[in-house]
């Protein structure tokens, strides 16, 4: 079959190889039952003639007993006429007890009905009648193409029953009868014969049509079936070259087996190099987790760096400005000093003066003392005059060494560095002092200090920058919330709470908006316009508060004003080391 379809393309060899298998398998199967059912057939014809012949041997057995005992010919030949209407029958022979022929009936080719009367009696025949005398079922000799059924005929006393003929149960005979002859039915085979022929022939042409359409159809669902294995072998086929051996199932197999062997080993590579790749992935993460968290570290360590810079930053800024206004302050004050000094120290001698003038002019000119002269007033009202004259240059230097005073005590040059028992009254009023020039016009201070408040314990200098700043901020609120045009007011309120110093600024300038309450501590933070602001001023005082152990809160309303409170500690608790005040953890602070 191989060598059959090797020129065939593959794939239809591949077809029509599982197509023969398959019609094969159904030729088969179908053969099979065939033969069985035939087999079965020839049974059932052949059960059939044996009964019939079984019937028809009784019957006549039964009906030629009286003829049989009289030997009464038409007796006889009536009997066995009655039996050549069924056509298997193509002999009836009846005879006596020593076998010898008493009628004999027989069927010719030409289906002609011949009858033979008598004959010698025949030694092995009456064989035959003596072993069947005692039979109630007919003795069956079977030739090539006909069977012989030989039946007893017994005396009508001893036979029996006609019944028995008809139903199934047998009446034995009895025990004394009498054999008075025989009969023979031959039954001829050819019609069972001709009919089994027949259901062959019959089949075999079904069967001829039922493989006709069970190929066909056979056929196209192999072809429609094996159409994507086909296509599969074809790709095998190109993939495998030309490797001189036909596309089939095996080849199919091998490719399989082969592949499945590749995929397996991929499989296992594959799964190695997961593993390492894992393993590879597990210590890179650890790597970078490490380098993440000195990453982050460093990156912390940079922001406070940062922050740090920008705070030293802030604070040079301020501090220097500080220092150059501190600077200018008591250089300005110092002069200004020295020459009230001189108004001072010579106020004192001039009255002395003065007055010894009035008491000459009184003593050695009385009358003239009243008298008014050519320059329009009289020496008495000139000396009235003078002496208001000096009681203001008094006053003025007073007041001149005063501003000396608060701008000193502003600016404390050499104090720097040192923690000092502070007036904090005093130091508010030199603040004011000097920004005096910046509200004189557009704001009202009005001051609301506790009587008798205790010195603090507290960097003078750097409190009075604390001050200067807030008070800066809220007279400039309410300058640009009034435009100049009426005056606002500034409220300053001192007051001890226990063991801290309480000082309320409350403007109604401008207020701070919500939105920019927490940043306006944040270092460089301005709303002001551009060489107006640094953004300095709150976070230096913020950071000085700090230091002080201290608090500065806000409360605002935009539109309504602002209320700064700085709370210090009135002692500072000291660092035992450094002997410097103890920092506060920005944390703990709310600003
Ligand atoms: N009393 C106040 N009323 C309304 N806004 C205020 C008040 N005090 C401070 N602010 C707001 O806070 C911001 C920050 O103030 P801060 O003193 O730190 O900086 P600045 O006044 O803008 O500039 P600098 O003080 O360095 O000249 C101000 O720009 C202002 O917007
Ligand atoms: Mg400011």
């Amino acid at each position: 079959m191989k060598q059959l379809l090797s020129p065939w393309k593959s794939s239809e060899r591949f077809t029509t190889t599982i197509f023969l298998y398959v019609f094969l398998a159904l030729f088969l199967i179908f053969g099979a039952l065939t033969c069985v059912f035939i087999s079965i057939q020839k049974d059932n014809f052949k059960k059939e003639v044996l009964n019939t012949g079984t019937m028809l041997s009784q019957m006549l057995a039964q009906n030629v007993r009286l003829g049989v005992f009289s030997e009464n010919q038409t007796q006889l030949y009536n009997a066995a006429t009655a039996l050549f209407n069924s056509p298997p029958v193509i002999e009836v022979s009846i005879y006596n007890p020593d076998g010898k022929i008493l009628l004999q009936k027989f069927r010719d080719k030409s289906n002609t009905i011949n009858v033979l009367l008598a004959d010698s009696s025949s030694p092995s025949r009456s064989e035959i009648i003596k072993q069947i005398d005692k039979t109630i079922t007919p003795l069956v000799v079977s030739k090539k193409d006909y069977d012989e059924f030989w039946m007893p005929v017994w005396s009508s006393e001893t036979a029996q029953i006609d019944e028995s003929l008809y139903f199934d149960h047998v009446v034995e005979p009895a025990s004394k009868h009498i054999l008075i002859g025989a009969v023979a039915v031959i039954i001829d085979q050819h019609p069972m014969q001709m009919m089994v022929y027949n259901l062959i022939t019959r089949i075999a042409s079904i069967a001829m049509l039922f493989f006709l359409i069970a190929g066909g159809a056979t056929y196209l669902i192999v072809k429609t079936a094996t159409k994507p294995l086909n296509s599969l072998l074809s790709q095998v086929s190109e993939h495998l070259g030309p490797t001189g051996k036909a596309a089939d199932l095996g080849m199919l197999s091998t490719t399989f087996d082969n592949m499945i062997k590749n995929l397996t080993e991929s499989f296992a590579t594959i799964k190695e190099l997961n593993t390492n790749l894992e393993m590879k992935i597990d210590a890179r993460t650890k790597d970078l987790a490490l380098h993440s968290r000195y990453l982050e570290k460093t990156n912390r360590q940079l922001e406070e760096t940062l922050q740090e810079l920008k705070n030293t930053q802030s604070q040079l800024i301020q501090s220097e400005k500080m220092a150059a206004l501190g600077q200018l302050i008591a250089g300005v004050a110092h002069e200004i000093n020295n020459t009230t000094n001189f108004i001072t120290g010579a106020l004192p001698p001039l009255n002395k003066v003065i007055n010894q003038i009035k008491t000459l002019l009184l003593n050695q000119h009385p009358e003239t003392v009243s008298n008014q002269n050519e320059i329009g007033a009289s020496p008495e009202t000139l000396l009235i005059n003078l002496d208001t004259l000096l009681a203001n240059i008094s006053e003025g230097a007073r007041r001149t060494s005063k501003i000396v005073k608060d701008l000193k005590n502003f600016s404390r040059p050499g104090e720097e560095d040192n923690l000092i028992n502070t007036d904090l009254v005093a130091n508010l009023e030199s603040t004011l002092t000097v920004l005096y020039n910046e509200y004189k016009y557009d704001v009202e201070i009005i001051k609301d200090f506790q009587p008798n408040l205790p010195l603090v314990t507290c960097y003078p200098n750097q409190l009075n920058q604390v001050f200067l700043n807030i008070i800066l901020n809220a007279i400039q609120a309410v300058q640009s919330k009034t435009g100049g045009k009426s005056k606002g007011t500034i409220q300053i309120i001192i007051r001890q709470q226990n063991s801290m110093i309480s000082i309320r600024f409350i403007d109604n300038g401008c207020g701070v908006p919500r939105a920019l309450k927490h940043k306006i501590f944040d270092p460089f933070f301005t709303t002001k316009a551009f060489g107006k602001g640094t953004g300095l001023g709150l976070s230096i005082s913020y950071g000085i508060i700090k230091k002080h152990q201290g608090q500065i809160n806000l409360q605002s309303k935009e539109g309504e004003g602002a209320e700064f409170e700085v709370l210090i500690p009135i002692t500072q608790k000291m660092d035992r080391e450094s002997d410097k005040p103890r920092t506060i953890n920005p944390a703990d602070q709310s600003a």
